[in-house]
């Protein structure tokens, strides 16, 4: 994050109201077989803070990375396994070290010990990873719940950095510069770029894992990175960003990262992406960059369309590599989920903390005080998409803005997420568009959650396949999640 936190307008201001208009009609929508130019990735979360914390416990890996139930004794419950493939792993910024008898980290007088994250490079001396320069056993909890998620299936692994060492750094203080401008300086890009390069070289030989990409900034353009604030952070404007990726690339090459992507640039909003995506793009070679990672904290405005067609067009990945918000009903992060499948076409989809307190977690908890409790009704609404279309599937297009389906072609797998913002009302899904469709009276597996909480994840039958149409009453303020068998393109 962000300094999203007052940017975000409360959920009600936004109830995305969705294609057929007046209120109480029924909702008649047609799944297309057009298939999404792009290919789905997963979903995904970001590690630091709560990892950092809670990293070592065994069970929150089986909950957020595995598809398994597992009883969460801070919550007294059940939960499905969210099933997440994607993680980002944050390189840390802070060591407590004394370099050359006298040099110190200064540290904001502000920022909790729950979010300086320990850094692998003490001192710059040597950039020989077997040396005494390097750490390899500081920040164990991060890397433990990293390793896990990769033992559950998790199979795409981002390294991102929020600041850089802070002995690179021009005041020393990994939170920003006093007035939240640039505070690396260019003589220490190359350092930057061989401490993430030389972690993610490492991991690959020690920790038997292949970072997909490496992401050197955080909501770079922002100036709210300064010397007093609550977290790790620097800023860089898009022309220090576009001199700094070459300068990445070079070193990941000389260290034969070659199964490795450069992403960029986490702006905290579409429209950042978007303005600094021109600056990097004509300054470096467009092959430097992988993949555009873009925040999504404009929530239910912002020019994702525009975002797609200027990723589209450089042949670039893209990610919504970071969104979070207080709503615990999650009514608006299936908002934001379901207007970004349709308009900004990510390749993935990545939620900022698993837990975190005032309802910003999916799991409530204090990284501070190191206390967990229940998980919010938001978690069970990400259930909903993240154990259904899952990573390789392909996203199809339908006639609603609120109806998202996803085909698994290899086991005739049709997955249709609709959500209900209005009256309790019937969608009928025509399935007449594709070549096989189960028989009449075919029973259809199905899973809700309202956002009362009153369902979380309940599974519900009665549904069946009737003149190539389902047809279902879904109440209020429900999401639904319906798995067909046997339906082909
Ligand atoms: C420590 O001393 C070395 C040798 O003089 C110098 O190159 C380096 O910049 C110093 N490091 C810091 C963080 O001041
Ligand atoms: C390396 O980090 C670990 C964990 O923080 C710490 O216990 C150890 O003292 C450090 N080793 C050195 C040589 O600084
Ligand atoms: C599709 O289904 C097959 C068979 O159940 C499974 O092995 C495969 O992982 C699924 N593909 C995706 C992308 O989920
Ligand atoms: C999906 O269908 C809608 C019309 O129902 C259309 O406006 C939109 O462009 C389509 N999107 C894609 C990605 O095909
Ligand atoms: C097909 O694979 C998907 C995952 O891609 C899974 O959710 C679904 O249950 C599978 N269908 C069958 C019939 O096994």
């Amino acid at each position: 994050m962000s300094g999203a936190f007052s940017r975000l307008v409360a959920p009600t201001a936004f109830l995305w109201t969705l294609s057929l208009s007046s209120v109480q009609a029924d909702q008649s929508t047609t799944i297309t077989t057009d298939l999404y130019p792009e290919t789905w990735n997963g979903w995904g979360v970001s590690l630091a803070w709560w990892a950092k914390i809670f990293g070592d416990r065994e069970d929150l890996a089986d909950i957020v990375f595995s598809l398994d139930s597992t009883y969460w004794s801070p919550g007294s419950e059940t939960l499905p396994g969210l099933g997440l493939n994607i993680l980002r792993y944050n390189a840390g910024a802070c060591s407590w070290n004394t370099i050359n008898g006298t040099v110190e980290m200064v540290a904001s007088a502000n920022i909790p010990a729950s979010k300086q994250i320990e850094g692998y490079w003490l001192d710059g001396l040597s950039t020989d990873p077997s040396s005494s320069s390097w750490n390899w056993t500081v920040d164990a909890n991060q890397r433990t719940m990293m390793l896990n998620a990769q033992a559950r299936g998790a199979d795409t692994f981002e390294l991102f950095s929020n600041s850089p060492m802070w002995w690179q750094l021009s005041n020393l203080n990994p939170s920003g510069a006093s007035d939240g401008g640039s505070n690396l300086p260019a003589s220490q890009y190359q350092n930057h770029a061989i401490y993430l390069s030389t972690i993610a070289h490492y991991a690959q030989e020690n920790w038997g894992l292949t970072f997909t990409s490496i992401e050197a900034f955080n909501e770079p353009s922002s100036s709210w990175w300064v010397s007093t604030g609550t977290q790790e952070g620097c800023h860089f404007d898009a022309a220090s960003q576009a001199s700094l990726i070459p300068i990445l690339s070079a070193e990941m090459k000389a260290r034969g990262l070659d199964n490795t992507i450069i992403a960029a640039s986490d702006e905290n909003t579409f429209e950042l992406t978007l303005d600094g995506w021109d600056t990097i793009t004509k300054a470096t070679e467009k092959a430097y960059v992988g993949r555009v990672n873009t925040h999504g904290y404009e929530a239910l405005s912002g020019p994702r369309s525009d975002l797609r067609a200027a990723a589209t067009s450089a042949g670039q990945e893209l990610w919504d590599s970071e969104y979070g918000d207080s709503d615990s009903t999650g009514a608006t992060l299936v908002q934001v989920i379901m207007m970004d499948i349709k308009l900004l076409q990510p390749n993935a989809w990545v939620h900022w903390q698993a837990i975190d307190s005032s309802d910003w977690g999916l799991i409530n908890g204090d990284i501070t005080s190191d206390t967990l409790s229940g998980a919010t009704t938001k978690y069970y609404m990400l259930a909903q998409f993240s154990r259904h279309i899952r990573s390789g599937m392909q996203i199809l297009n339908s006639t609603s803005s609120n109806v998202i389906p996803a085909i698994n072609e290899s086991n005739d797998t049709l997955v249709i997420v609709a959500a209900n913002w209005d009256d309790e009302q019937t969608f009928t899904f025509d399935l007449s568009a594709f070549s096989q469709i189960p028989d009449d009276g075919t029973a259809v597996s199905s899973w809700l959650t309202d956002t009362a909480g009153d369902n979380l994840y309940a599974s519900s039958d009665g549904v069946v396949i009737e003149d190539k149409k389902i047809s279902v009453s879904i109440p209020s303020d429900t999401v639904q999640t319906f798995e067909i068998y046997g339906v082909q393109i």
